[in-house]
Order: structure tokens, then sequence, then C-alpha cells
């Protein structure tokens, strides 16, 4: 496996430069997009198989990726049924900064939880009192589903994030004036440039991807960290939008719940199987890894991932 891992890094990365690193986020733009590795926590019968090749403990943006760990904790903080009177399920079609994610003409409601919009209110639903309390929140939890302690944020991503964030904020505010969120507008996304700028490595996502295959149970310690039907919602609605508009042709080319982040990760879960995670920041004009993709695609017809197969 790791001669395997290793090959389809050094095949992939001549990928790499048809792609660059996000340059909207001023942070983000200095990232070496040279970069691709990957990790995969493999589920045994008693516990797990680590795998990994390539640059997979270089510590990058969590970004977008975050949005699977917050939707969990909305969900469990309150309920699915909650959370989605708030939210659709629906992939959107639209870019995921776009303000057409809204619904505007339809129930003026952010299409899914994956898009900027929707994820601006799965962070309002997150209890704490204020963005320290929500950030040490969520912070936790991720640490947890990482089995890493010293996961953190990174200052310098969420200043730029918070100083460049005029269109988040613009959804911010529309979201506040439609009463889909409540509270103070500049605290709740406070609490999300900080969430996305989270600084993780290819093997907290395989990590965190692992648990959400086996059920919401770690597979090092056996302790349960998510019910089982927030799992299985999650893991759909990753199929279902977790690529934002390249969702349906990643659906039929890889066939595995995965989430992208514009930092260049990609977290994947193969049910009852494996956790996978990626990196590479060199990204298509989707915001999605471009070599990472590939990658992934490869990965999953060697392995035979697919789950629709
Ligand atoms: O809000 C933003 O635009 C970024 N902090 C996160 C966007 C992102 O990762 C989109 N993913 N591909």
């Amino acid at each position: 496996m790791f001669g395997l891992l290793e090959g389809l890094v050094e095949k992939n990365k001549e990928y790499i430069k048809d792609g660059d690193v996000a340059n909207y986020i001023p942070a983000l733009s200095k990232v070496d997009k040279n970069q691709l590795g990957i990790a995969i926590i493999y589920l045994t019968k008693d516990g797990y198989k680590d795998y990994f090749a390539g640059d997979y403990t270089t510590n990058f943006a969590i970004e977008s990726t975050s949005k699977v760990i917050t939707l969990i904790m909305a969900m469990m903080d309150h309920s699915p049924e909650y959370v989605f009177q708030k939210i659709g399920t629906e992939p959107s079609g639209f870019p995921f900064n776009s303000i057409l994610n809204m619904n505007i003409n339809n129930k003026e409601v952010p299409s899914n939880p994956f898009i900027n919009a929707g994820a601006i209110v799965v962070n309002s639903l997150i209890k704490g009192k204020d963005s320290e309390e929500k950030i040490n929140r969520i912070l936790n939890f991720t640490r947890k589903l990482a089995n890493n302690d010293f996961i953190d944020v990174n200052e310098e991503v969420y200043l730029s994030e918070k100083r460049t964030g005029d269109i988040n904020r613009s959804l911010g505010y529309y979201l506040k004036g439609k009463n889909v969120i409540s509270g103070d507008v500049e605290d709740i996304l406070d609490a999300y440039f900080k969430q996305c700028s989270i600084s993780v490595c290819a093997l907290d996502l395989a990590k965190i991807g692992s648990v959400l295959a086996n059920k919401g149970v770690c597979p090092w310690n056996n302790k349960k960290l998510i019910p089982e039907d927030i799992c299985t919602i999650t893991k759909s609605i990753m199929v279902t939008c977790g690529l934002y508009d390249e969702s349906g042709s990643f659906a039929v080319h890889i066939g595995v719940p995965a989430k992208s982040g514009v930092g260049g990760g990609i977290l994947a879960t193969v049910p009852n199987k494996m956790g996978i995670g990626i990196y590479g920041p060199s990204l298509d004009s989707k915001g999605n890894s471009v070599a990472g993709i590939k990658l992934l695609q490869e990965l999953s017809k060697t392995l035979d991932l697919n789950i629709f197969e």
C-alpha cells in the first residue's frame, strides 16, 4: 500500500500545473503549490492501519472542510430536524460563495450546509456565548476527531480571512435581514473565519474521515463521538454537495463522500472501510484541489472504493 500511494502521489503531481493556490485570501496565496500528500486510516477488525505518502504532515488551513465538523456539531447541539429548517439539503450548482445559493426565489434559506451561506447559518447554531467559546468548542471537537491535541487556529490565516471576507460579510448580513440567523453577525462571522483558519494536515483529515466511516466511533480508542444517524446524514450531504458545483462529476468519477477546502485539503470517507485525507494546494476553477481530485480518482479505481458499485 505504501508503494501504491507513493506512486500515485508522484504520478498525479503532473496536474499541479493546471491550477493555482487560492489567491483571494492573501495568506493562502503564499503557499507553495507544488505539494501533494495523502494519508489513509484503514479500518481493521481490531482498530486501524495507517498509510501515507508525500506531504501528509504539512499543515494547511482547513477552510471549507471545517464545514463537515460544524455541521455535525450543530446537529448534535440541536437535532438534524431543527438544523434543516434553517438550511436545505440540495446541491446548488452555483459557486461556494454565490449569493444565488440563498434560494432567493424559493424558501429563502441557503441551499445546503457546505456553501458559505449555509455554513454561516450552521456556525450561528453552534452553542457558545460568543465566538471565543464557539471556536474553543469547535477546536476541542476537531482535536478529538483527529486524535491531535495540537490542532489550533492559524492566526495569520484568520486575520487574512477577516480582512478580506466582504462577500461572507454580505451573506451574513443578508441572512440576518431575512431572519435566518439571529445574534451578532460580526461575532458569527468571526467564529466562521476562525473555523476556516484551523490548521490541520492530511493525516488529521484521514482520522476525521475514519470516524465518519466507522459510524462515529474512533478506531483508536473505541469512543463514540458522533451518533450514527448524524454520521449518515453528513456522509450523504458530502456526496451531493461536498465539492460544490463539481459534486456531480466527482460522484460519477470517484463515488466517495468527500469535502474539499480552498486550503487544498480533501476529507474523504469510505463507509465501513477508511478515512482519507489529501493535501494539494493547487486548485481548479471551482476551488477544489486539482491534483488531489485526480489522485483520489485513481485511488478509488485501484482500490474499488466507489460506493455506488
Ligand atoms: O469563506 C471562504 O471563502 C473560505 N474561508 C472557505 C471557502 C472554501 O474553502 C471553499 N472550498 N472549496
